[in-house]
């Protein structure tokens, strides 16, 4: 059974000193979820933002929210950013030193538990979490930054897609790195559902018809 596609549109490339109107304008133009990027300066080379910034824009919303934590102290963050309002929280692989773990306590918290893989990092390094996992995230970039330049990783994406398949996991796939209307069907056509778009959701003069585009885009490469 196919899982539906979804946009989730990273927060980075909003104009921060309206925040709070450029999250309910993406609300407003149907994105799915909101996908906060967020960064300690240490394992990756940029700060952005902490948990009380995310649980500021929670009752403003009623989509849900997602927190790519690109920390290296991930299992001391998690908790933060789900008490924050975040329904997903997205740990990475090169980050935890018991992945298992780390997974096993997001869900424990009540939050849906996901896994992020850098560009590098083989798709085995997840095979045995998948029952502790409920959301992969493949980076198509080396995170830090939006609006960079896509990596296409097409077999690795059908390679986590085989391995969901194969577990009978529910497990969503995304996409996260230079996603735009030229390569968001080739990464659905591969096995991912969910696709964060930054620099280039926020390209359209028409958010609404943007992510109405994105998403049949996506819809129609997988069928
Ligand atoms: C990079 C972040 C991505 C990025 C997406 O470290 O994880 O979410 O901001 O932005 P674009 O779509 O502009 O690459
Ligand atoms: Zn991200």
């Amino acid at each position: 059974m196919q899982r539906p596609i979804e946009i989730a549109p990273s927060i980075l490339p909003a104009d921060f000193s309206r925040l709070g109107q450029e999250c309910v304008d993406l609300e407003n133009a149907g994105v799915d979820r909101i996908h906060w990027d967020v960064m300690d300066g240490v394992f990756v080379p940029n700060i952005t933002m902490g948990p009380d910034i995310v649980g500021s824009l929670r009752s403003h919303l009623s989509i849900p929210f997602e927190a790519h934590l690109m920390v290296v102290n991930a299992d001391e963050f998690a908790p933060l950013f789900i008490e924050a309002g975040c329904s997903t929280v997205m740990v990475h692989v090169e980050a935890c030193t018991h992945l298992h773990r780390s997974l096993n306590n997001i869900r424990k918290q009540g939050a849906r538990a996901g896994v992020v893989l850098n560009p590098h990092t083989p798709a085995s390094t997840i095979a045995h979490v998948l029952e502790q996992t409920d959301h992969i995230l493949v980076m198509t970039v080396n995170p830090g930054y939006g609006g960079q330049t896509y990596i296409p990783l097409l077999d690795k994406i059908s390679e986590i897609k085989e391995m969901v398949d194969s577990s009978g996991c529910e497990i969503d796939i995304e996409v996260d790195g230079g996603i735009n209307a030229d390569n968001i069907g080739e990464c659905a056509a591969a096995g991912a559902n969910v696709f964060v778009s930054g620099s280039a959701l926020f390209k359209y003069a028409d958010r609404a018809a943007g992510t109405a585009e994105l998403r049949s885009l996506a819809e129609a490469a997988r069928n």
